[in-house]
């Protein structure tokens, strides 16, 4: 053969290599919000590079709840996504079913164990085999406020539920709406994730709603924490029942709303709206939880699949998912931070700096805790139950404190 013929060959045997390993991946997400849209178009993107076509399976509803329905049918009908938005415990509970793609091949070859903390990696795992990538860590123990508004009222960012009390009059005297809040159960559980966790303190928190102690459900604590949160409740408006939580965040951003209780995905808002942390809005851990953190990890479970140049491309999206690159553009827009813990922080604001170096020292002091409202700490049907009876409670004002704890405490028991 002579040169140029060779040349002609080797390219060829080129565009057919990466022919064959061009595959296609279907990705379930429920990240439809502007800060969240703009952080998983960087995931399309870098996929696309490998020349893999992205298959987009958005299911528009916060914190999820809509898209596991939605990934449950296709799934039964034997027809599974090759990676899907799924999270903490629900990762055992679909490897079980013998669905998941272990991905250890990629996760050895670029050494995830020691890139991701202990907390996490245990999460992916099944059999002591990746079968999820982690894509960030989000803290959910966050108060966030308009700026303006609160100097306006002549207050500062609580870092108590007392001296929120007193922020949420002066808001009210000022003319705005205290506490912007979304009326579904994943968010109403989000504020009383917070509640839990500053009025009862991290050891609370973890016996009560991690562990399930029975004594720690039923405590005098639990009072306080469910009598707060009714008062918390007294700070929404009275449009708030079924409300987007990006909705919410809005109301903040236009001034309409002094603070909103969410994750820091609400920060992807502020930032897709122009808004500058520390000088627009302001970002504080939830009231008497400053020295704590609430860990929300958003990650993707690998489906097995037939097709081995989807294979292929699954394999390309788990190492996209863990790129150094893919976590920095990622992070940034989503208002998180990268899961790895090797990565600088130089590009992120002081939220997330916060955040980072919250997150490390949480996790030495062991007040680093999972957040129940998004899926990170008991199986799926108790966190179900749980979260029914504490929307029960918010939104029904003849449910005693009593009658909320003791079915809470039921709930916990899976009965
Ligand atoms: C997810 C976030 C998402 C939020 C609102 C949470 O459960 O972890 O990634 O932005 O829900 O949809």
């Amino acid at each position: 053969m002579n040169a140029k013929l060779t040349m002609v060959a080797a390219s060829l045997a080129l565009a057919l290599s990466s022919a064959v390993q061009a595959g296609e991946v279907e990705v379930l997400h429920w990240w439809t919000a502007g800060g969240e849209a703009k952080a998983a178009q960087g995931l399309k993107a870098s996929l696309q590079a490998k020349g893999h076509t992205w298959k987009d399976f958005a299911v528009a509803g916060g914190g999820g709840d809509s898209a596991m329905t939605v990934l449950k049918s296709r799934v039964v009908s034997g027809n599974a996504p090759a990676a899907a938005q799924i999270k903490g415990p629900s990762i055992q509970e679909w490897a079980r079913e013998g669905l998941l793609q272990p991905m250890d091949a990629v996760a050895k070859a670029e050494g995830w164990d020691a890139k991701l903390p202990k907390v996490v990696s245990d999460v992916m795992k099944f059999n002591g085999q990746y079968v999820a990538a982690p894509v960030n860590v989000h803290r959910v123990n966050w108060l966030w406020a308009n700026a303006a508004v609160l100097k306006k009222a002549g207050v500062k960012a609580p870092t108590t539920w007392d001296e929120f009390f007193v922020a949420a009059e002066a808001l009210k005297k000022a003319g705005v709406i205290p506490l912007a809040h979304g009326g579904q159960n994943w968010q109403d559980f989000t504020v009383f994730e917070s509640v839990a966790l500053g009025v009862g303190g991290p050891e609370f928190y973890k016996k009560a709603l991690v562990q399930l102690d029975a004594a720690t459900l039923n405590s005098a604590t639990m009072d306080k924490v469910l009598e707060t949160f009714r008062k918390v409740k007294a700070t929404t408006d009275k449009n708030s029942p079924g409300r987007d939580w990006n909705l919410a965040t809005a109301m903040v951003i236009k001034g309409e709303a002094g603070m909103q209780l969410m994750g820091d995905w609400a920060k992807g808002e502020f930032l897709a709206a122009g808004k500058a942390p520390g000088k627009d809005f302001v970002c504080a851990a939830a009231p008497g939880t400053a020295k704590s953190f609430t860990f929300n990890v958003d990650s993707f479970a690998l489906f097995k699949l037939k097709n081995s140049a989807n294979q292929a491309a699954q394999r390309d999206f788990a190492s996209a998912v863990m790129s150094p690159e893919f976590q920095e553009l990622f992070n940034l827009n989503k208002g998180s931070i990268p899961v790895r813990t090797d990565l600088k922080m130089d590009k992120f604001d002081d939220c997330a700096k916060q955040s980072n170096a919250d997150f490390l020292a949480t996790a030495k002091g062991g007040s680093l805790v999972p957040s129940i409202a998004h899926g990170m700490a008991v199986p799926s049907a108790v966190e179900g139950g749980i979260k029914d009876v504490v929307s029960q409670f918010w939104n029904n004002d003849s449910m005693t404190v009593a009658q909320a704890k003791q079915r809470i405490a039921a709930a916990a028991k899976g009965s």
